[in-house]
């Protein structure tokens, strides 16, 4: 069993939207009982929330569904999970900050497979963010799934 969180700032926006793409790329090759998937923010503002809207549409749009209440990162999630991907390098340094030093190198950029870079805060642009967000979290997904498989 592989366990994945994603983690972005507020946990409504990017880190779900990746919760949810990972979890149906894993669902369309049957791999579904290998991973175990979550998401968390790294601020607790949103906490309790659902997704916003604005990423339930694209997930939905690409026939991907998601049931998820926003929750921030706790200490036990360095444990719990073997990988912690970050959206931003924001997101990784406030991580790194409270990761226990043994285990640091479950800490790791969203991106990381796919050349490195950030996946952008979309939460005050508009809906092209979101749809950009969606293409660089499935190509991301393809390859971090390649290479736990
Ligand atoms: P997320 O987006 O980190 O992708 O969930 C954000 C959501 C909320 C805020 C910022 C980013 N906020 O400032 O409330």
């Amino acid at each position: 069993m592989t366990r994945v969180l994603f983690v972005c700032l507020g946990n409504i926006c990017r880190s779900p939207m990746a919760h949810g793409i990972f979890a149906h790329e894993v669902a369309q090759r049957g791999l579904g009982d290998r991973f175990e998937v979550d998401s968390a923010g790294t601020a607790a503002y949103h906490a309790g929330e659902d997704p916003d809207p604005r990423s339930m549409a694209v997930l939905r749009k690409h026939g991907i569904g998601l049931r998820h209440a926003s929750r921030q990162v706790t200490d036990a999630d360095f444990a719990r999970f073997d990988l912690l991907l970050a959206m931003d390098r924001s997101n990784e340094k406030n991580l790194l900050a409270r990761c226990p030093a043994p285990l640091r190198d479950r800490v790791r950029m969203m991106l990381e497979p796919v050349g490195g870079g950030e996946v952008g805060d979309p939460y005050y642009g508009g809906a092209d963010g979101f749809d950009r967000n969606f293409r660089e979290l499935t190509e991301a997904s393809r390859a971090w799934i390649e290479r736990l498989t």
